[in-house]
């Protein structure tokens, strides 16, 4: 069985996706980490994110680590990670590890932006998480400010901002639900409301 989880930056898709995988015990994968890596390689050869011939570089030569994911999540690598994602030739090089993991028995967890699209378009439950950009701001401020970064409430809004434009206006897997996607909208919930919501649809589907 395979669960696909989209939706934008900060939405919570990956507390959700994580407990998904822990009740089922299936494998979980953050495909945000992946293009987070390749956005990381492309900043520490010092290259720009934006310079295709750098980004595809550092997408063919990856090897997936998701041992070192703290160092994926600062506001830098996600802005690089955003841009590198637009790149199709970047996607393309990383669906081959994506659709195999999803693979792996005896369930797989994905989060992201176009499993349910995309990587998985069979994908037996897909749920799309979302909440409103104010709502995912005040989380990701949060959550930074626990690991010590400090970046103005305005400035993580900004950013959210700036990330869903560049990942919804995309010529390639723009971000979007698909068709057959549950929504998701969480800005009224506590992540156990959430996680709830999530678990009795996946049972309704598993029936
Ligand atoms: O979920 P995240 O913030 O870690 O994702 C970082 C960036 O990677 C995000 O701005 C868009 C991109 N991404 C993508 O294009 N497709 C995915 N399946 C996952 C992430």
């Amino acid at each position: 069985m395979i669960i696909a989880v989209d939706g934008p930056a900060a939405a919570g898709k990956g507390t959700l996706a994580r407990a998904l995988a822990r009740r089922y015990n299936f494998h979980f994968l953050d495909t945000g980490a992946l293009y987070r890596m390749v956005g990381l390689a492309v900043l520490q050869a010092g290259r720009d994110p934006h310079d295709e011939a750098a980004a595809l570089e550092a997408a063919q030569g990856l090897k997936p680590d998701l041992t070192h994911e703290q160092d994926l999540r600062s506001e830098d690598v996600g802005a690089a990670a955003s841009i590198v994602a637009a790149n199709l030739k970047v996607r393309e090089a990383l669906l081959g590890f994506q659709r195999q993991f999803a693979q792996r028995a005896p369930g797989a967890v994905l989060d992201g932006r176009d499993i349910g699209t995309v990587v998985c378009p069979d994908a037996e439950v897909k749920i799309f998480v979302t909440a409103s950009p104010e709502v995912r701001a005040e989380r990701r401020h949060a959550e930074l400010a626990e690991r010590g970064e400090a970046p103005s409430l305005e400035t993580v809004l900004d950013d959210i901002h700036a990330r869903d434009e560049r990942d919804r206006t995309r010529a390639h897997a723009p971000l979007v639900p698909a068709r057959d996607a549950y929504v998701l909208e969480t800005s009224q919930m506590t992540r156990e409301q959430a996680l709830n919501s999530a678990i009795a649809y996946v049972e309704m589907r598993r029936k």
